[in-house]
């Protein structure tokens, strides 16, 4: 059995609410529902973990270089465009990390075309919705 740690970071709690021309009228716990049932027959366990945090977020990512995971699954939402501290603290790690974004940020604004933190993910997907985190899970599973 894999074990992968999925990482979302701030405002991802809001979806639903936020923007929801942009992200559709789902939330993150129905995404985690639907995620949860796709997978429901692979040889693999998620662990889901939110936080609006930055530090929280590093503080996370330390505490996994202890931990017995098979892979990351991260969408560092914002502070993919501005934090060098997470590209920093997801270098630390010997597993595979597999960037998602709900939407495709280069089909928007132009501050969300620099992604800081892609440049530690082996994968990086994009505009998949809801699928993301399915997709990025069959993605570790060979
Ligand atoms: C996002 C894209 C980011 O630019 C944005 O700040 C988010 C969500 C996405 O999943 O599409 O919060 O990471």
């Amino acid at each position: 059995m894999k074990n992968f740690l999925v990482i979302n970071g701030p405002n991802l709690n809001m979806l639903g609410v936020r923007e929801t021309d942009t992200y559709g009228s789902i939330s993150l716990d129905e995404i985690q529902n639907y995620t949860e049932k796709k997978i429901s027959g692979l040889d693999v366990k998620l662990e889901w973990w939110q936080s609006n945090s930055e530090t929280e977020i590093i503080e996370r990512l330390h505490k996994l270089t202890n931990e017995k995971h098979d892979a990351l699954i991260i969408n560092p939402a914002a502070f993919s465009h501005t934090s060098i501290a997470i590209l920093d603290a997801l270098k630390i790690l010997k597993i595979p990390v597999v960037e998602v974004h709900l939407t495709n940020t280069h089909s928007r604004e132009s501050f969300r075309h620099s992604m800081l933190t892609a440049q530690a993910a082996s994968i990086i997907m994009g505009g998949l919705g809801k699928e993301a985190y399915y997709f990025a899970v069959l993605s570790q599973l060979n």
